[in-house]
């Protein structure tokens, strides 16, 4: 018997060399794990460029980004505005194309799909959180929260469930319809929305944007923890050096290209940056 195992193993292994080498010919680089950290990166993003409108009115928001985002992190995208960062979250995420280079999300290049397989791409691999919450109004906290789910006829996983809506602590409000709940309560609300489908990234587009100091810290505990205790990957926007103190590393753009790219940095350092920054070249 202990020949059999071993000899499947053995096999299982071949397989697996097999179909990380077949994909290092397809894309030209391995999208498992990385030497050493035995982390993947479920974002890569190679030569990207946007460019909007034509001739002398062409703005190019982004001009060439190469980025990769290892799992189970939280990223912090800043810059001045007007520097790229929505054009770059929108492109990562699916929801807009660029001009030039590529994308690939948890192992699928997402910028040669076609609409409806990225739809379903997006709904299955994605999560979105939005400054304004958008939440669906005739729709209770708990309804709202597995929205995604019904979308996709899925059933939730009840444990699944119970954990998220205890981690937002929205267990006494699941009835609420958005209108009887705070801001901060909305977007916990949203953050479990997100959180509900275990997305292989989760996108932020300046979360803390709509709320007071106290609450937005509520909401940066979530996303951290969401990272630290399930090991999302969360990719935040932001323009709060406060907000972007809580990754684990911060990416800065300026004119549409990266111009620092960080491991954990304190508030100050951020904030000194931001500042050097926005000084014009
Ligand atoms: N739909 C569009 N049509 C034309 N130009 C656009 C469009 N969207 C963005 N831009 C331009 O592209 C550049 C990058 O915009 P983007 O929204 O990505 O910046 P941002 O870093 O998110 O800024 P902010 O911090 O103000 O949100 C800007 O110069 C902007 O004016
Ligand atoms: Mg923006």
């Amino acid at each position: 018997m202990r020949t059999t195992t071993v000899s499947e193993r053995e096999r299982h292994e071949q397989a697996s060399e097999t179909l990380a080498r077949l994909e290092r010919e397809f894309t030209g680089e391995s999208l498992f794990a990385q030497p050493g950290t035995g982390r993947r990166e479920v974002v890569v993003a190679r030569d990207l460029t946007r460019v909007y409108g034509k001739g002398d009115a062409a703005v190019h928001a982004l001009a060439g980004v190469d980025i990769d985002i290892t799992e189970g992190r939280l990223t912090a995208i800043m810059g001045p505005s007007g520097s790229g960062k929505s054009t770059l979250m929108h492109i990562l995420a699916g929801l807009d194309q660029p001009t030039g280079g590529r994308v690939s999300i948890d192992g699928v290049e997402i910028t040669r799909l076609k609409e409806k397989k990225l739809t379903q791409l997006r709904r299955d691999k994605i999560g979105f959180i939005f400054q304004s919450f958008n939440l669906l109004a005739t729709l209770t906290a708990d309804e709202n929260i597995v929205l995604p789910l019904s979308l996709a006829r899925r059933r939730a996983d009840e444990a699944w469930r119970r954990t998220v809506i205890e981690a937002v602590g929205l267990q006494d409000r699941l009835t609420h319809r958005p209108a009887e709940l705070s801001g901060g309560q909305q977007q916990r609300v949203a953050v479990a929305r997100a959180l509900i489908t275990r997305p292989a990234v989760l996108f932020a587009d300046e979360p803390t944007g709509n709320l007071d100091s106290r609450t937005g810290g509520e909401v940066l505990d979530l996303l951290r923890r969401s990272v630290d205790e399930f090991g999302q990957t969360v990719i935040m926007v932001t323009h709060d050096a406060n907000a972007a103190s809580i990754a684990d590393r911060v990416v800065f753009l300026k004119d549409g290209r990266i111009e620092l790219d960080e491991d954990r940095m304190t508030r100050d350092a951020i904030y000194d940056t931001i500042k050097n920054l926005e000084v014009p070249r």
